[in-house]
């Protein structure tokens, strides 16, 4: 088969170039995320990879469908950037990786608890500025007697549950379609109860526009004074606005945002471009008590390897039999 992949990371390239070596398919790599127009360099090709978090458009699905591209797979989990409609109009199929590691996210979401619950940047900012008996004066809070939130109880949310669980942690769960599993020492509640009783709110939804704004200003009123709010999912579900005012008033105690909601290309690309230029941004990495990350919680060597190969083998599937387990209908 003939493959052309879009958005390829640095870190992609070996595990792209052992895949093709492996499956004697042809894989060409760009590291440009996929646009209209470099979408004419798919001409002659059999299937598109891609991964990025910037639209993929109507525009985009009738460039594919107009080269009789049929077959689409993406390297990650969310799709509310896609226009599904659009590729199901256009007889366009498209297919995720649902699972490349739910623990790498899930362990993100524990690493980012615990360095705010113990204050390690506070502490590391002091010691830094050669302050060492600051450095000694941020006393922390243990995760086990903490009750952790996790809203979104789907893969890595239940990764995120055992995690927490494993550390004493209390773990409340809300989730409209709850999966049943005894092995989960978690009780769901409604998200009221969930906000109301939670010093951690830990989330784990998509990004569908049903779920913009999920965290707002009530919500996060709600929450217990000093409580913390880990967004490992993604970046509208959270009011940043009403969390900057939350954090300065001191109601919310801290917050780990790996997804912000102003996120774009130019975050993802910031190791490529240096910078990445936003007042509200700016006004969060200010915050001592915010652990801001740039859309990182998925990276580990388990993961990244996962995403590539998993997306290419289940695109040869796609191209070979028609079909493939992961493809995503619009919602
Ligand atoms: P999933 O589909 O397995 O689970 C999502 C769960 O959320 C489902 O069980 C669904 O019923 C539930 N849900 C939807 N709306 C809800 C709401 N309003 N309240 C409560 N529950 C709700 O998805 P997943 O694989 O667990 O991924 C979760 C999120 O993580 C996605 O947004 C994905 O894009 C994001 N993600 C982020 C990174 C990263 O690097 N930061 C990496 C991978 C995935
Ligand atoms: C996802 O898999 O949905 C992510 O958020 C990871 C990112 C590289 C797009």
């Amino acid at each position: 088969m003939k493959i052309i992949t879009y958005g390829a990371h640095d870190d992609e390239l070996t595990y792209m170039t052992q895949w093709q070596a492996r499956t004697g398919h042809t894989l060409d790599i760009h590291k440009a995320p996929a646009t209209v127009a470099n979408l004419a360099w798919a001409a002659g090709y059999d299937g598109i990879n891609l991964l990025q978090t910037t639209p993929v458009t109507r525009a985009m699905f009738e460039r594919i469908a107009k080269l009789g591209i049929r077959y689409v797979t993406i390297r990650n989990v969310g799709t509310d950037n896609i226009d599904l409609t659009a590729a199901r109009e256009l007889g366009v199929h498209l297919a995720n990786v649902p699972a490349y590691s739910p623990n790498a996210i899930a362990e993100f979401a524990v690493t980012a608890t615990l360095t705010l619950l113990r204050r390690l940047g506070e502490s590391q900012a002091a010691l830094n500025a050669g302050d060492y008996l600051q450095a000694t004066k941020f006393i922390g809070r243990e995760l086990a007697q903490q009750t952790v939130g996790v809203i979104g109880a789907g893969r890595i949310g239940r990764e995120a549950i055992r995690l927490f669980a494993a550390f004493g942690a209390k773990v409340l769960a809300y989730d409209p379609h709850p999966v049943q599993d005894a092995s989960l020492a978690c009780r769901y509640v409604d998200l009221p109860a969930l906000l109301a009783q939670s010093t951690v709110v830990d989330l784990h939804v998509p990004g569908i526009a049903a779920n913009d704004h999920l965290i707002d200003a009530a919500a996060l009123q709600a929450m217990p004074q000093g409580a913390l709010l880990i967004n490992t999912a993604r970046g509208n579900l959270v009011d940043t606005q009403a969390l900057i005012a939350a954090l300065e008033s001191g109601h919310i105690g801290g917050a780990g945002i790996d997804t912000y909601e102003n996120e774009s290309a130019n975050l993802l690309a910031l190791h490529d471009q240096g910078r990445f230029e936003d007042a509200q941004w700016e006004r969060l990495r200010a915050l001592p008590n915010v652990l801001l990350t740039p859309h990182i919680a998925y990276h580990t060597e388990t993961a990244v390897q996962n995403m590539v190969d998993f997306s290419l083998n289940y695109l040869v599937e796609f191209l070979t039999t028609g079909s493939t387990a992961t493809e995503v209908l619009p919602r």
